[in-house]
């Protein structure tokens, strides 16, 4: 039994990490967000509010009158979004993590998951299994925030004994919620067009290669990773997970056999430079030793699932004469 608190929870990880939590806790998870009105399904365990993570009190006051157990902060701006406002980015990334670490230690909280990303890597960073500790020099405002809260997660547990647990997500491929703030988010978009038959202008160039994963690996690596023993969590920054590493031609290519008609037109933008700034894969060994990581989506499993799952919502929208 325990009472959950989720931030963001209306964005593509956190409306997927809801079920996976119902799946396997009891207990009443306070799924929070900044919009008023919740796209979430309904749900008994579950209570929706409305929480600016940049407001201290707020965030007191939700894991305080609560009686939070864990904090799941997800809220964040990501790579392509932080571009467009940075000041939004460095007010929502470091002060709302800040105020999630502060209100997490004051009230009392058990276990606080915030995931980092493969943005923290820069561009010098080697490209062919980017090592976990390689002390790197982000060139985008999400990179730099991020980078700058994993010292924050690892400050909190050293200070305060607050234990905090990070994954470094790669680019996440889901199907259920559309990703619209990132760089990776391309890859989904593919997959969407190709299910339902159109053509797709993608905004990266085609042999840009990103280090990926499908959310089911994600959220049960999250699980796995939350779950261990405090004592086998030896990295209190946070772990590079991935699954593998494809570029949009590779990805094109995979979606011709389910699709032989599927067409792909290139033309980059703004995009491609932070794309160009990140590892091609990342060196999972740390997350394999301290927890056993061990994802089981390969390309074509998940390219085939979410290719599927496109399909059968289509046809739910216009049902075959
Ligand atoms: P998302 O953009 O889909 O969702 C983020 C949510 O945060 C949105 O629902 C948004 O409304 C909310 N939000 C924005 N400002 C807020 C504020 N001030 N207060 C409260 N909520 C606010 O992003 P996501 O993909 O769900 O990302 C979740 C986490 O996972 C982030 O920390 C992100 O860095 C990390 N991550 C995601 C990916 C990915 O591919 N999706 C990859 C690496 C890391
Ligand atoms: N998917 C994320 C992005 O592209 C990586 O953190 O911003």
């Amino acid at each position: 039994m325990a009472n959950i608190l989720i931030t963001g929870a209306l964005g593509q990880v956190g409306s997927e990490l809801i079920d996976f939590l119902l799946a396997s806790y009891s207990g009443t998870i306070y799924a929070t967000d900044i919009h008023k009105e919740s796209t979430l399904k309904s749900n008994p365990s579950v209570k929706y509010a409305v929480l600016d993570v940049r407001n201290r009190e707020m965030v007191e006051n939700i894991i305080g009158e609560n009686d939070i157990d864990e904090v799941y902060h997800l809220a964040s701006i990501l790579s392509a979004s932080g571009e467009k406002d940075p000041y939004m980015a460095y007010n929502v990334n470091l002060t709302g993590t800040v105020n999630v670490l502060n209100a997490s230690v004051t009230r009392g909280v058990k276990k606080v998951f915030i995931p980092s990303t493969i943005g923290v890597f820069g561009p010098e960073v080697q490209k062919e299994k980017a090592p976990r500790r390689h002390a790197s020099i982000p060139t985008t405002i999400y990179g730099i925030t991020k980078a700058a809260g994993e010292m924050l997660f690892q400050y909190y547990y050293n200070k305060y004994n607050i234990d905090v647990r990070s994954l470094r997500y790669p680019g996440l491929l889901s199907y259920k919620v559309a990703p619209t703030a990132g760089t990776t988010d391309y890859a989904v978009d593919m997959i969407k067009h190709a299910a339902s038959g159109n053509s797709y202008e993608c905004y990266l160039k085609d042999d840009t290669r990103l280090p990926m994963m499908y959310m089911p690996d994600a959220m049960n690596s999250t699980l796995h990773l939350m779950t261990a023993p405090a004592e086998n969590i030896r990295v209190r920054t946070s772990y590079n997970v991935m699954s593998y590493s494809f570029t949009p031609r590779e990805l094109e290519n995979e979606l011709r056999e389910l699709n032989p008609e599927f067409r792909v037109v290139y033309k980059p933008d703004f995009r491609q430079s932070i794309a160009d700034s990140w590892p091609w894969s990342i060196d999972v060994t740390d997350a394999i030793n301290d927890w056993e990581f061990k994802p089981v989506f390969d390309l074509k499993n998940t390219v085939s699932d979410m290719f599927q799952n496109y399909r059968k919502f289509s046809e739910k929208l216009n049902p075959p004469d």
